[in-house]
């Protein structure tokens, strides 16, 4: 029997063979800490995605979940996309389908439709701009619609909906199971264990938790906030994977997870083993139909336009 590689020697393997073939490796900022370590590019979606599009490689790793990895096919759709997990789905993104949408447009005929791009292709094929929570608010404004159709998730909907009070935002009824958990009372019991941190959340919590936060951010400007701000103690409102990040980004700072702490089993799916078997065929490659994908291309490059 052989012996299971360690760690340094399976991201060795790993970085071979992704020059062998001559890939990049993209991870999320909640994969695991040793997946995250081996990437190329950590980011969040919206970083993701634009690199995906600017990559010359021939193939793209995206160590994440999978409408990142269809993002990246319909941005780079000459491109491999692998997905070490196929398994790894977002349960918002499964909240809307596309006759729902269908069905949700015919009822609001001539108002815009915003959707996240934790979506299905489908969903995209059907959208006039996706957004992620890096550029949410500037999407809806860039639109100057009064009323817009926005889904899945009512929580970044209604986060928008309190930065732009002029747009009427017409909700689809989504979430995230990991942070539409979090509780008002959770945050405040945090604040009171750590009075000097500054409370950084997602988007995707419940409006009252947003509204208790000192900043509402996308997991990669909660990066940058970390490393810039005067503060040294910030309490993380998002998925635990983002801590190592943090303390790479901010070394000597102090963060705290709320407790019991926020984890997406979907993401923690992808183990070095998966990145390295993605890498020895084309099983985990990402295939998006031709007419979905011309479809939703628009609505993503809007997308990486704005913000
Ligand atoms: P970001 O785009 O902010 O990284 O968020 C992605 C996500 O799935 C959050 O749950
Ligand atoms: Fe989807 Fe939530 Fe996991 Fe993000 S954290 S991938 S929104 S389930």
């Amino acid at each position: 029997m052989s012996e299971t590689p360690d760690t340094g020697s399976l991201a060795a393997e790993v970085r071979m063979l992704a020059r062998e073939r001559d890939a990049v490796i993209f991870a999320h900022n909640y994969q695991r800490p040793e997946v995250q370590d081996v990437a190329d590019v950590v980011g969040d979606s919206l970083e993701l995605a634009r690199r995906a599009a600017a990559s010359d490689a021939s193939a793209i790793v995206l160590a994440g979940v999978r409408f990142m990895a269809e993002t990246a096919k319909i941005l780079a759709p000459e491109k491999t996309v692998l997905l070490p997990r196929l398994d790894a789905g977002c349960p918002m993104a499964d909240m809307i389908t596309a006759p729902q949408l269908a069905y949700w447009k015919a009822e609001h005929p001539g108002v815009p439709v915003v959707m996240y791009v934790n979506s299905s292709a489908e969903v995209k094929a059907l959208t006039d701009v996706c957004c992620t929570s890096a550029n949410a608010v500037a999407v809806v404004r860039s639109l100057g619609a009064p009323q817009v159709l926005f889904g899945p998730d009512r929580n970044l909907g209604r986060w928008i909906g309190s930065q732009l009070p002029e747009v009427e935002m017409i909700l689809w009824d989504g979430c995230c199971p990991v942070h539409d958990a979090v509780t008002f009372e959770r945050v405040a019991e945090a604040k009171d264990a750590h009075p000097d941190a500054l409370v950084i959340a997602h988007p995707e919590c419940l409006p009252e938790v947003s509204a208790a936060a000192d900043a509402v951010l996308s997991t990669s400007q909660m990066l940058r906030l970390a490393a810039a701000s005067d503060a040294d103690e910030f309490i993380v409102v998002t998925e635990e994977g983002l801590l190592h990040g943090l303390k790479k980004a901010a070394p000597g700072k102090r963060f705290y997870p709320l407790a019991p702490s926020m984890v997406c089993p979907n993401m923690k799916r992808t183990r070095l083993e998966d990145v390295r078997d993605a890498l020895l065929d084309d099983a985990r490659a990402i295939v998006v139909p031709d007419e979905v994908a011309d479809a939703a291309r628009a609505s993503l490059q809007r997308m990486t336009e704005i913000g």
